[in-house]
């Protein structure tokens, strides 16, 4: 009670919205899209297949498939003037620095798909930038790289079409590997939604009060880079460099208890997962296939997992429930891939931007629809005069 109003400590929900997407059973380490359990989607589906489920439902017929694929393809390109735009960014710049300034832009552009009364100009919006993402997070990888933009080619695959745009050459054909596509396609099935999480939450309340879709979406990429968040999956990998060697592991786990150290295991933990990540579990499989193929030889694969085995084992993590994620696992893959570590997070932003279009499309919809209004436990000094200043 802090003499202006009683907290009501009786407020048990937290919950902050209702939505049909996605289910977390946090301590059992369930993960549904649509009721569809995210091993199996993992295992069984595409990228394409679980955009279109999580848009519109259902999983899509095979001719539904084909025309939603379609449009996404057909989509893919950048307004040439947008590739002006990468020039004002220094060549260093990160790339979700970029992500950020790029997407923000587009609420620019495409003014045919931003009346957000318009169910189908709310589709188009949401088509153009799952179709526009790989092309943007690309070219800020080719901008970085020094490298020229590479079009998308259209006879591609989603993700095979984003592989060729990021490592392709105009100087050479571009074969894309049959495994890295597989496995890349997974990792952004894995990254396609998760409930109300902070990137998420942010699209929902700036799209509530109205605004500009893509200006909501470069909201969640600007929350997503957050190494509490989607930048995770960087500084994960950064860490296990840094440890090196198995020898190194009880070092960083006792920082990692130790309460003065502000040091934390990237890629463990998680505010709703009490159990293991069930993406982290798909994610571990997918390197030793990445591993094989590729056959790649990076010691940094047996760090993370004696890493895991021996946090899962100690009475710390045990007792606070800590578990790898989605995370920890990612940049094994992504650096077997090729990616360097600032892309990964770009990568992130690509795959979630479905879920956050999904969820934004969901909230708009709602004819109950407010604008999103959080209150706050004032905490401050009661009413008082103001004094003057020949008074202080
Ligand atoms: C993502 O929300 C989502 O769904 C996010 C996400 C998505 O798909 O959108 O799943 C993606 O963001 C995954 C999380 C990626 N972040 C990291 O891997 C960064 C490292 N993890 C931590 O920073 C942390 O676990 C958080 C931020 C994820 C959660 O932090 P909380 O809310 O403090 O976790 P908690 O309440 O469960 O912590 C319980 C205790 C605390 O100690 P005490 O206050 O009880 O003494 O465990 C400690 C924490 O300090 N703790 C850790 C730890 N994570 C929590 N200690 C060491 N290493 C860690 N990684």
């Amino acid at each position: 009670d802090t003499g202006m109003f009683t907290y009501d400590p009786g407020f048990t929900s937290t919950a902050s919205c209702e939505s049909a997407l996605t289910y977390i059973d946090g301590d059992e380490g369930v993960l549904l899209h649509r009721g569809y359990p995210i091993g199996q989607l993992a295992e069984e589906s595409s990228f394409m297949e679980v955009s279109y489920l999580l848009l519109n439902g259902e999983l899509p017929s095979a001719k539904e498939l084909h025309d939603f694929t379609h449009t996404i393809t057909r989509h893919t390109m950048l307004h040439e003037q947008l590739a002006t735009f990468y020039r004002g960014f220094r060549r260093d710049a990160h790339p979700m620095a970029v992500m950020c300034g790029v997407v923000g832009a587009l609420s620019a552009f495409y003014h045919d798909s931003t009346d957000i009364n318009d169910p189908h100009q709310r589709m188009i919006a949401s088509h153009r930038l799952i179709a526009k993402m790989p092309t943007i997070a690309a070219m800020a990888y080719k901008y970085a790289a020094g490298q020229p933009f590479l079009y998308p080619d259209n006879s591609l695959s989603y993700t095979g079409n984003f592989l060729r745009m990021t490592f392709g050459v105009p100087a050479e054909p571009y074969e894309v590997n049959p495994v890295v596509e597989k496995a890349l396609d997974r990792i952004f099935i894995l990254h396609a939604d998760h409930e109300q999480n902070a990137s998420t939450s942010t699209v929902r309340l700036a799209g509530s009060s109205g605004a500009n879709p893509f200006a909501c979406i470069a909201a969640g990429i600007a929350c997503l880079w957050g190494p509490a968040h989607g930048g995770a999956n960087e500084a994960a990998l950064n860490m296990l460099r840094e440890i090196g060697t198995p020898d190194r592991i009880p070092e960083f786990i006792a920082r990692a208890k130790d309460k003065n150290d502000p040091f934390r295991l990237m890629g463990f933990g998680h505010r709703v997962y009490k159990n293991y990540d069930p993406r982290a579990t798909v994610m571990q499989q997918t390197v030793r296939e990445v591993f094989d193929a590729l056959k790649v030889n990076d010691p940094v694969f047996d760090v993370a997992l004696q890493l895991e085995h021996m946090a899962l084992n100690d009475p710390y993590f045990i007792d606070k429930k800590l578990f790898p994620n989605v995370d920890f696992y990612s940049g094994v893959i992504l650096s077997a891939i090729g990616f360097p570590t600032t892309m990964f997070t770009a990568l992130f932003a690509l795959a979630r931007t479905v879920g956050w279009v999904a969820q934004w499309n969901e909230m708009i919809s709602d004819p109950a629809q407010k604008i999103g209004r959080p209150r706050q436990l004032y905490t401050g000094p009661t009413q008082r005069d103001y004094v003057p200043l020949d008074k202080r």
